[in-house]
């Protein structure tokens, strides 16, 4: 290749970029909901184990291949493992990256009507009765979900059209900070809601009881699609990292951010759904039920909802910008694609199957594959099933057939006795512990045997 390939300009710009691709829905919109439904404080203590004892040690492994080879997925194993069964992880990459960008386009769809619904004051909706009303007739609609997914998809092309240091970095340089303080000021005000005490118990008391096999696969889902990993989203992003940079500190800061972005979302939603009697077991659409009621109550009401709607779909933006990078990477490195073509390619597959996941509320929601929906297979298949998998090959690869040589460069290990036994804890969970707790969850969770 001859052409230098781009670099994001600093360590800041690193770190917002990283957790800019890290923090979105999934914190805001998919943790809360899947809490919910899978018994609160026992499922975010599967998600905790799996983003530190497994997340953490599989972000570094990502990091250390894509820095070193500076490619894409499919290119990286290539170049580390030429003519190797590995480079299938190219191919899980893309797949899974395509599938979520399809359901997700559709979820930061809905926080564009949202915007629109918080600067009409919900049309003078104030119950919580009224407000599900209000977003079921919206979701099955036949046309409005499917015009915000394609709106959202242009903002998304428009961006990526410009590169990638200019458009991401200095998009995420600004926002993500505002996104967090404006988290701070909802949780606190949920912390003096009447019930709040209900929510934070639902939320952080594990009731062990329901740890069950289908929680645990919820759980190992949940922490790799809110990490963007498994993908090769991060091997793409640290092709883009100085040599400098450090991986493991920066490893940890994505996961730390992205965890608290998650909590801080659980704790602005519970307490509102215990206080306003709402169902924590909601589903998909909990998030945009309840948020309202919070807002309707809130002096000033309208604008905060206005201001948080615009910054949750910014979140999103900074999330599919890195989702879609896997595949432009790919298109323009394998194929020499133009990168205007392979970013238009990528946007085009989006907004099909992107407008068939929006109607999976609608007029779709009868046609079930597995007892799925559209919308919630392709969440399934690519969290649950794509993610980790991609993260087991990525553990094994770069914990038992990766050259050492390349792991203390990329590390930056001396010769310290601390440093020394950061490397030997990150192998040891790359070559034992990820591969055999992601297995036996795929093992019970899926019923294998
Ligand atoms: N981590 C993002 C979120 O939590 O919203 C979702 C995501 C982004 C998943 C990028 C995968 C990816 F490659």
């Amino acid at each position: 290749m001859t052409e230098k390939r781009a670099q994001f300009a600093t360590r800041l710009g690193v770190i917002a970029t990283t957790v800019g691709s890290a923090v979105g829905l999934g914190n805001i919109w998919r943790f809360p909901y899947e809490a919910g439904v899978h018994g609160g404080g026992a499922f975010l203590l599967i998600d905790l184990f799996f983003i530190f004892v497994i997340g953490v040690p599989v972000i570094c492994a990502e990091f250390i291949i894509g820095r070193h080879t500076g490619s894409n997925v499919r290119g990286a194993f290539k170049i580390l493992a030429p003519g190797k069964a590995w480079g299938v992880m190219g191919y899980i990459g893309i797949a899974a990256s395509l599938l979520i960008l399809s359901f997700y386009s559709v979820v930061a769809g809905w926080t564009l009507e949202y915007i629109f619904q918080s600067l009409s004051g919900f049309s003078g909706v104030h119950t919580v009765e009224g407000l599900h009303n209000q977003f079921d007739s919206f979701a099955q609609s036949d046309w409005r979900p499917v015009m915000w997914t394609l709106l959202f998809l242009m903002c998304n092309y428009m961006i990526l059209a410009r590169g990638v240091r200019k458009g991401i970095e200095r998009m995420s340089n600004i926002l993500m900070p505002l996104l967090f303080l404006i988290l701070l000021v909802f949780a606190v005000n949920s912390l003096r809601m009447p019930e709040a005490m209900r929510g934070l118990e639902f939320l952080f008391k594990p009731d062990f009881s329901k740890i069950t096999p289908e929680v645990l696969l919820g759980g190992m889902g949940q922490a790799f699609f809110s990490l963007s990993l498994g993908l090769g989203c991060l091997i793409t992003y640290s092709s883009y990292f100085k040599k400098e940079t450090p991986l493991v500190k920066t490893a940890f800061t994505t996961a730390g951010l992205d965890t608290l972005v998650s909590i801080l979302a659980g704790v602005i939603i519970f307490p509102a759904v215990f206080t306003f009697g709402q169902e924590p077991a909601a589903g998909p659409k909990l998030v945009f039920e309840v948020l309202p009621s919070i807002f309707s109550n809130l002096p000033g009401g309208m604008i905060w909802s206005t201001f948080f709607f615009i910054l949750l779909f910014l979140a999103s933006l900074t999330s599919t910008i890195s989702m879609s990078e896997i595949s432009i990477a790919y298109f323009v490195e394998e194929f020499k694609m133009s990168r205007a073509k392979a970013t238009r390619l990528n946007i085009v597959i989006a907004m099909v199957f992107g407008s068939l996941c929006a109607l999976s509320f609608g007029c779709m929601s009868g046609i079930k594959i597995f007892g799925f929906t559209l919308f919630n297979l392709f969440d399934f298949l690519s969290s649950n099933v794509l993610l980790p998998i991609g993260g087991m090959i990525t553990s094994i690869f770069v914990g038992w057939v990766l050259d050492r040589a390349i792991l203390r460069e990329e590390l930056g290990i001396s010769s310290s006795r601390m440093s020394r036994l950061t490397m030997a804890v990150i192998v040891f969970c790359l070559r034992f512990v990820a591969p055999v707790c992601i297995g036996l969850v795929f093992i019970f969770g899926l019923n294998i045997f």
